[in-house]
């Protein structure tokens, strides 16, 4: 499986097993509320119930598998249950590897809730109270999807359906303590995730404050030892500015992208990016590309194909006389203009 694919697939898997943890917590107030029909018996919620949370469990499954196996992020199996054990954007990580732990824990008390008493069985069932947001807010930070609208609608529906859930849980209980600390996330929660996503993801630059580590971002001097002085290694979010031009080609079914740019500021550097894909919109459905930074031939070129391409984020693995990089930019367009930032990092597979 290609680094690409294993990508889209922690991707994918992480928000469906997000939405069918939201479809859990719900069913599962629904089935507390003891909320029946003749159409619709409590034993159909009940089985729902189990079934979407095995579900979800799965995913998660397959969400840490294919998040090890990706060489571009290097997140060991540890990670997935062990807090901080990464150093890849280690606390939106380890908000997912919480949210695991506690996932496993009320699914195993309740696969073995035959043998344990009511009281114990239901308070760490309770759990998943905290574990759904944690993991509303790992996928929040960690997602390379946060940004798109859908991905943020269909959080923005996620909150809601779980708020409604919460909202009809505190109206069945008479534990005052329950009610207040139920009313206070209620308040507080969308409030404080509305302003970490306005001031955090949805910002320019947000990969190196999310703690993605210097070794995949680079320094920010312009010179590596295994590049030799003065011949360029790394760059860390510098600005650029460039344009954008669309073609037809090279195959009759085919558009291409080129976009060119260069530095705002010392170091000084150049890039082209090339990619190709069939018409999608005023766009293209990539199918792959090529990038180019500084000279090729010279001591600071590096060039290779294009990796990943996900809303605004391009990474390419380029190659030049100082060794493998990896090539991030972070792009905004708008008309044929386009300004962002770029990262050249060592990859570590030199
Ligand atoms: C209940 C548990 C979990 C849920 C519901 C969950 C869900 C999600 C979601 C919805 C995303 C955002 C996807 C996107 O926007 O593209 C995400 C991203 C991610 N998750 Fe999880 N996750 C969980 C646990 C974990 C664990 C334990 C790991 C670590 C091994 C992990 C690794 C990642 C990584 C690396 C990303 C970033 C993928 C990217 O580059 O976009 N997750 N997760």
């Amino acid at each position: 499986m290609s680094s690409q694919l294993l990508w889209y697939t922690t991707r994918a898997t992480g928000i469906v097993a997000f939405v069918l943890l939201t479809g859990t917590v719900v069913l599962g107030v629904i089935g507390t509320a003891r909320a029946a029909s003749a159409r619709w018996p409590r034993i159909v919620t009940a089985g729902l119930h189990k079934n979407l949370a095995l579900t979800s469990a799965a995913m998660v499954g397959v969400h840490i598998v294919t998040t090890v196996l990706d060489p571009f992020a290097a997140i060991g199996l540890v990670a997935a249950v062990v807090p901080f054990s990464s150093d890849y954007r280690p606390l939106w990580l380890s908000l997912g590897t919480v949210a695991f732990d506690l996932l496993l824990a009320v699914l195993i008390t309740s696969l073995l809730r035959d043998r344990l008493n009511h009281r114990s069985w239901q308070a760490v069932h309770l759990l998943v109270y905290v574990c759904w947001p944690i993991a509303l807010w790992h996928a929040l930070g960690t997602g390379t999807d946060t940004k798109l609208p859908w991905v943020l609608a269909i959080d923005v529906v996620c909150l809601a359906a779980v708020g409604w859930a919460v909202w009809w849980r505190l109206t069945l209980t008479d534990n005052q303590l329950a009610r207040t600390t139920g009313i206070l996330a209620l308040a507080v929660l969308p409030l404080l995730t509305a302003i970490f996503v306005y001031l955090g993801p949805l910002q320019p630059g947000w990969a190196k404050r999310a703690g993605t580590p210097a070794a995949q971002l680079g320094s920010t001097t312009a010179t590596t030892p295994s590049a030799g002085a003065g011949q360029r290694g790394s760059l860390t979010d510098a600005s650029f500015t460039g344009h954008v031009r669309v073609t037809n080609g090279p195959a009759d079914d085919e558009r291409t992208i080129t976009i060119t740019g260069h530095t705002t500021a010392a170091p000084s550097e150049s890039f082209v990016l090339v990619l190709y894909g069939p018409p999608s919109g005023r766009g293209i459905k990539f199918s792959r590309g090529t990038a180019q930074v500084g000279k090729p031939g010279t001591p600071s070129g590096f060039r290779g194909p294009v990796v990943r391409l996900s809303g605004h984020a391009i990474v390419a693995a380029v190659t030049g006389q100082a060794g493998k990089r990896r090539a991030e930019f972070d792009l905004t367009i708008k008309g044929s203009a386009v300004t962002g930032t770029v990262s050249l990092a060592v990859t570590g597979q030199q």
